[in-house]
């Protein structure tokens, strides 16, 4: 994500901005040289540094060179630095590979602290140079349960909406549920062989979808007369015949409800469109790729070949029928020509990668998309490995059967519970209060448990890991931004009137790296949008908690004569850390 210069509360691309001036003119004839700015590892002098001297002196260097070597270049990008107010010194070291320290301003990090709690946290989102991005997430196919296995696509890819909706970005939540495979024929048909009057069906008739579905599909595979009249139902569905459309159609209704349920509880928000809603354009849009001569005859069936792939993409059948592939290709085009999307996000584990590799490959041969896979419009497969049980297999239960995603949600809402009433906290609150806590740190540690570790490789379910107060945890997070608040709240100041009259000082060692925490926010924000990582801000907010944890143990707030400024800094650290909550889908809470 190349992000547009004026971005106030990020760090990183203002500094970005002044080297790039200094490049200007250090290096006038070279104007397409970016500025490589980071954060300085601990043991060097300063907060951020400018990496670009090593690969301007290799791109320079030679006899005529007024340069001597990459500590020369570091040193005049450093006296070419234009004056800022956000800088307090540079320096350059006189050998090495000439990169240029930067000390922030203290009293500017104050300031900038100061001017987010008056205009709020919004001005430190990123500005990504998109304007509508659909996230393809959850996805779960009709007639099957929500298992264990959904967690993270829906998770992750809620995350991911929610960060490119603070940086303003239009962002569409597809549902692209699995509505329209052949199992329909099967599931009809047994409907109404359970059901004869279809109308009559309710939720509670089916009862458990899982098993309804497994005992369809088991008749399927025993009973040769049954499978035949389910394959002959798939074709009287796919030809629009009505009594098979109505009883599709209240198939889908009560997957739906079952799905909305999960959904409501993890406050998720997704606008289902099924694969069966880009049925009526499939033939058109292959009709297309055939008109741009990507599609050749391969054993019957339709295909396009691509370069770096053994096998083709099938695109059509050899029996004439419509694949996954086919209707992901037409999806794409009507996201992108319908929907003017231009960035479309595709989370799923990575067994699909293939699948996403290819059409993504035909869709840039259709010159759908740009040559570079950074530009825009853009696409990307957010792929991520599976959750594992502790045997460090597939997490499953006892009886071998796939984890419920609502009997795993009661069971995290149910554990926080017991933790909070052994604390006490059932005498102290309302039963709502407490039931509102208990789903708050439950939920918030399954979802954290799945975002903060690279989502590339699986992990490990774990309860008692995932519920315990210490360490990388939900639980233990969501008690700091508690103990912060009721620093707050027991100073008995109205915080309000502060940030109007008080002026924010980060005096100590302590509160400046709490400060500049604060301050690296946006940028990290906006890595975690680029890199889709999220677990990128998971660490962030880790780190945050543990540096106000460091400036807490060793400075009083309350009493102390710096009161009014170090609750102000108190305010700031619990404004960023519930944003970094809501980021991640968690919800905060205030007391615990
Ligand atoms: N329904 C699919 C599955 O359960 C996931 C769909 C992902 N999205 C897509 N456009 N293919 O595996």
């Amino acid at each position: 994500m190349e992000v547009n210069q004026e971005c106030p509360g990020n760090l990183k691309r203002q500094l970005e901005k002044l080297f790039d001036a200094s490049l200007r003119s250090t290096v006038p004839d070279k104007p397409r040289v970016k500025p490589v700015i980071t954060t300085s590892p601990l043991d060097r002098s300063g907060d951020y540094q400018c990496n670009n001297a090593m690969g301007l002196w290799s791109m320079i260097k030679g006899k005529d060179s007024q340069f001597k070597g990459p500590p020369a270049v570091g040193e005049a990008l450093l006296n070419n630095l234009p004056t800022s107010e956000m800088v307090d010194s540079i320096s350059c070291s006189v050998t090495g590979p000439g990169f240029v320290n930067v000390v922030l301003s203290t009293k500017w990090m104050a300031k900038s602290i100061a001017n987010m709690l008056i205009e709020g946290i919004d001005t430190w989102a990123p500005t990504p140079p998109v304007k509508r991005a659909l996230v393809d997430f959850s996805s779960p196919n009709i007639a099957k349960e929500m298992h264990v296995g959904h967690l993270r696509p829906t998770v992750l890819g809620d995350t991911l909406a929610r960060m490119l909706e603070f940086s303003k970005v239009e962002v569409l939540r597809r549902n692209h549920v699995g509505d329209w495979g052949t199992q329909f024929g099967m599931l009809i048909e047994y409907l109404f062989e359970k059901f004869p009057d279809t109308d009559s069906v309710t939720e509670t008739a089916i009862g458990d979808l899982q098993s309804f579905y497994r005992k369809s599909k088991s008749k399927f595979d025993l009973d040769p007369d049954f499978k035949e009249k389910a394959q002959k139902a798939v074709v009287r569905l796919q030809g629009g015949d009505p009594i098979y459309r109505k009883a599709w159609a209240k198939i889908c209704e009560i997957s739906r409800t079952e799905f909305s349920k999960v959904y409501q509880r993890l406050q998720i928000e997704l606008e289902e469109k099924g694969e069966s809603f880009y049925n009526p354009y499939i033939a058109n849009v292959i009709g297309e790729l055939d008109s741009k001569g990507l599609i050749e005859e391969s054993e019957g069936a339709r295909v396009i070949f691509l370069q770096g792939f053994k096998i083709p993409l099938i695109v059509v059948k050899s029996d004439g029928g419509f694949n996954y592939a086919s209707t992901d290709l037409t999806a794409f085009w009507y996201r992108l020509n319908e929907e003017k999307a231009d960035w479309i996000i595709y989370v799923t584990d990575f067994s699909q990668k293939q699948h996403f590799d290819m059409f993504f490959k035909a869709a840039r041969k259709a010159g759908w998309l740009p040559e570079s896979d950074k530009a825009y419009p853009r696409v990307d497969h957010v792929d991520f490995g599976l959750v594992n049980g502790e045997d460090r297999k597939r997490f499953r239960t006892r009886s071998s059967d796939v984890v419920r995603l609502v009997d795993l949600l009661d069971e995290a809402k149910t554990r926080s519970k017991t933790a909070l009433i052994e604390r006490g906290k059932d005498k102290e609150w309302t039963p709502e209060e407490l039931d509102q806590t208990a789903e708050a740190v439950g939920y918030g540690a399954v979802k954290y448990a799945d975002l903060k570790g690279n989502r590339t490789t699986g992990y490990t379910f774990d309860f008692d890991a995932m519920l315990s107060d210490k360490g990388n945890t939900a639980v233990y997070l969501l008690y700091a931004h508690a103990r912060i608040c009721s620093i707050i709240r027991k100073s008995g100041k109205d915080i309000d009137e502060l940030k109007k009259t008080v002026e924010l000082v980060l005096d100590h060692p302590e509160e400046r790296a709490l400060g500049l925490h604060l301050l690296r926010f946006a940028e990290t924000v906006e890595e975690a949008c680029t890199t889709l990582l999220p677990n990128v801000l998971c660490l962030y907010l880790y780190s945050l908690s543990e540096r106000f944890t460091s400036f807490y143990s060793i400075h009083q707030v309350n009493g102390s004569p710096e009161e009014a400024s170090r609750l102000l800094l108190c305010e700031a650290t619990a404004i960023v850390m519930r944003k970094c909550f809501h980021l991640l889908g968690i919800t905060p809470v205030y007391k615990m």
